[in-house]
């Protein structure tokens, strides 16, 4: 590996709103520029490549979470210092290992029933017009599976806005707006979440179980829960609206889907891994150490660029950019993190995706957009606000419609 003699870096602002709404040529910059590149506007290190994303985030002693996930002081010392993301060692094991088991691919696999019938119903409703919005579609999807999942009795309490996000970025306008909306949400989910009103047999009530064994204390619960509350909705709506968008535009890749419905959790993969609803992370530097041979101070922060990981053509190849459901290996992106702080709603993530993709293909001949597609520009997450698309429904299904004939309605 090449030892770097004068550090890479670079004057690129990666939240103008330039960069937010295409940021993959800076993205190809940035890897062309080093394994570890130092971003003079932001003061910290980006790192854009697969394979140094992947080995820091397979070593939190050396990268550490803690007081690092975001990239001002102020979030970092305050909306998130009691979030289990930003924890690390003996104490992140001790909060993860209290919910996580309940989302492990055999907890969740007993839950596809379930999921499946809320998709089929969800699909009818929503395309019974021959025109549905993939926003609305996906959003009634993840708010009724999490709302029930976490154990708010009112599912809508976990309408969420991807915009709270903007609270992991830098000091500018989306992080000051956020702010306020992040500790209001917050605030939100603590009633809602209380020890009287929670469903039995969900997160919240499992916390609180921990808490009278004395494996957490009462406001650790209650962080624990918001954090699996929070983590849950926005991320998997736009992966879901990802997916949708790309089948909508690339009929070769639905007619595969409709051939072969277990091609859902690729077709989700694929569009998690070129558009990746977590941008960035950060983490902060423990240890002098060198990163592709770049050499990185103790107490310096990294930006870990997931978005840019999914198109780094030395992981991918030659057609990193292009949607393909029969990619070898689609699932290695790293959409959903890396060890000890992987996504631990993986399963549900793609049980979810699994349900509502094969809904979608066995109900609609055809997808084709029906107008224009809204993308939404946020510091540290992707993703569309409007995909509105036009169905042909299955001869099956009943009522059939032509993507043309499809109004849209007012
Ligand atoms: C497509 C959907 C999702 C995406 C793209 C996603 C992405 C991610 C990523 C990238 C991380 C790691 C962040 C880091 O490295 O600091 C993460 C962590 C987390 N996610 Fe997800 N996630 C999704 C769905 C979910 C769901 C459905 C749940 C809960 C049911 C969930 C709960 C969490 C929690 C609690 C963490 C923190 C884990 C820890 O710090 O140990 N996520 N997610």
């Amino acid at each position: 590996m090449p030892t770097h003699t004068s550090a890479p870096s670079c004057s690129v602002s990666l939240f103008d709103e330039r960069v937010l709404a295409d940021p993959y040529p800076t993205y190809t910059a940035l890897r062309s520029t080093g394994p570890a590149v130092h971003l003079e506007q932001h003061g910290v290190w980006a790192v854009p490549g697969y394979a140094e994303v992947h080995a820091v985030l397979k070593d939190p002693v050396t990268f550490s979470s803690d007081g690092g996930v975001a990239l001002t002081e102020q979030a970092n010392s305050g909306i998130l210092a009691d979030s289990m993301m930003a924890r690390d060692g003996e104490e992140h094991a001790r909060l993860r290992q209290v919910l996580a088991r309940r989302l492990s691919p055999r907890a969740v696999s007993k839950r596809r029933e379930e999921l499946s019938s809320r998709a089929h119903r969800l699909v009818a409703d929503h395309t019974r017009t021959g025109f549905f919005e993939s926003v609305a579609l996906a959003r009634q999807m993840v708010c009724e599976t999490s709302g029930s999942l976490v154990g708010l009795t009112e599912p809508e309490n976990s309408v969420l806005l991807a915009g709270t996000f903007d609270v992991f970025g830098p000091d500018n306008d989306r992080f000051r707006q956020a702010l306020p909306e992040a500790a209001a949400m917050r605030a939100a989910l603590e009633r809602a979440l209380s020890r009287e009103t929670v469903a039995p047999d969900s997160l919240a009530a499992a916390a609180y179980t921990a808490v009278d064994r004395d494996k957490l204390t009462e406001p650790e619960a209650v962080a624990l829960t918001c954090d699996y509350a929070t983590a849950s909705v926005d991320t998997t709506v736009l992966g879901l609206v990802e997916t949708i968008a790309r089948l909508a535009q690339d009929p070769v890749q639905w007619t595969r889907l409709r051939k072969d419905p277990d091609r859902a959790e690729a077709a989700f993969h694929e569009a998690l891994r070129l558009d990746a609803p977590i941008q960035g992370r950060g983490r902060i530097v423990t240890r002098t150490t060198a990163l592709g041979g770049v050499r990185i101070e103790a107490g310096e922060q990294l930006w870990l660029l997931y978005g840019s990981t999914g198109r780094d053509e030395r992981k991918w190849g030659a057609r990193a950019d292009t949607y393909d459901l029969v990619r070898p290996f689609a699932d290695r992106h790293l959409a959903l993190g890396e060890g000890s702080h992987q996504c631990p709603g993986v399963s549900l993530a793609l049980m979810q995706a699994r349900c509502l993709l094969r809904a979608l293909a066995h109900r609609c001949a055809h997808l084709a957009p029906a107008g224009d597609l809204v993308r939404a520009l946020h510091n540290t997450v992707r993703g569309y606000t409007s995909v509105p698309v036009a169905v042909e429904l299955s001869p099956h299904a009943g009522n059939a419609t032509s993507p043309s004939a499809a109004r849209r309605p007012r």
